[in-house]
């Protein structure tokens, strides 16, 4: 067995930010006052992590690619018989069971932040997209941005329970990996992290970013008055 590397820098630098703007998101909406503007600037930017990694899922390095960690019913219920036997061969990259909780983790972010753009803190504030819609797009909204959260904190919840499980009782060492990158592996991993190709996606994820909450919606209409 070697060591190789399997997690691009890319794709570690993208769980760390979105672990990292997460709690931001949080602190700034309950735990610090007046802090909502923040919470808007930090949800653009977790906006732009998900774009970064959806498209890096199509073009990144061998792992961190949807095709290599999206497998059919069969595949994932041959893995689940597999679960608990602790001698079972480890994944290269995300298991067949951790690939399908990567999209939905991936979903639900995107549900998220896109729903934030609909939000307003009822004061100041209102995101880019309210002039957009109608009551029941905001409402739609609203709820979303609520529920998508609670249900994003009991899969966050399961996930860091999966990695402490992997840890513990099947011995892998997934957070190290998912820090320095690398994996002790029969086969050869990846030979480097594509760091070019990834600023190039990071470009065009932030100029879509930048598209969709600075040009592409209505400037705020002034609050009519009446005399
Ligand atoms: C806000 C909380 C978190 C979120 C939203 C989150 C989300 C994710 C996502 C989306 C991936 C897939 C990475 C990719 O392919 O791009 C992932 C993988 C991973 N995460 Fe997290 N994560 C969170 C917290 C944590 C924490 C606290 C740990 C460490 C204890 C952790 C350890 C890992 C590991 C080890 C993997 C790789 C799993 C594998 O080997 O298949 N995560 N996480
Ligand atoms: C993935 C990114 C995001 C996360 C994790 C997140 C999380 C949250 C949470 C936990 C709340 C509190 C909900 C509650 O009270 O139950 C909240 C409220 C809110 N969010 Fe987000 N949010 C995100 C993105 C955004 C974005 C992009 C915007 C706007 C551009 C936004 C605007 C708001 C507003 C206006 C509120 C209400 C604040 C208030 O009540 O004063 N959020 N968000």
């Amino acid at each position: 067995m070697q060591k190789t590397l399997i997690w691009d820098i890319p794709t570690r630098l993208f769980h760390w930010l979105i672990v990292a703007s997460l709690l931001a998101q949080y602190a700034t909406v309950e735990w610090l006052e007046n802090k909502v503007q923040w919470h808007f600037y930090i949800g653009y930017f977790t906006l732009f992590l998900i774009v970064f990694r959806i498209i890096w899922g199509f073009v990144g390095t061998q792992h961190a690619k949807f095709s290599s960690f999206i497998t059919g019913p069969r595949t994932v219920f041959n893995y689940i018989k597999t679960l608990f036997n602790r001698q079972s061969e480890p994944a290269i990259g995300h298991n067949p069971l951790g690939g399908w909780f990567v999209v939905v983790m991936l979903v639900l972010l995107t549900i998220q932040a896109v729903s934030g753009l609909f939000m307003t803190d009822d004061i100041f504030l209102d995101g880019p997209y309210r002039q957009l819609a109608g009551e029941e797009t905001l409402a739609l909204m609203n709820t979303l941005h609520h529920l998508a959260f609670d249900v994003l904190l009991y899969v966050i919840a399961l996930h860091i329970g999966a990695v402490i499980f992997y840890s513990v009782y099947k011995k892998q060492k997934l957070v190290p990996a998912m820090v320095h990158g690398n994996k002790e592996s029969a086969t050869a991993g990846i030979t480097d992290s594509r760091i070019l190709r990834a600023f190039v996606v990071a470009l065009i994820a932030a100029a879509a970013v930048y598209m969709a909450i600075e040009v592409y919606p209505p400037a705020p209409q002034a609050d009519e008055y009446y005399y």
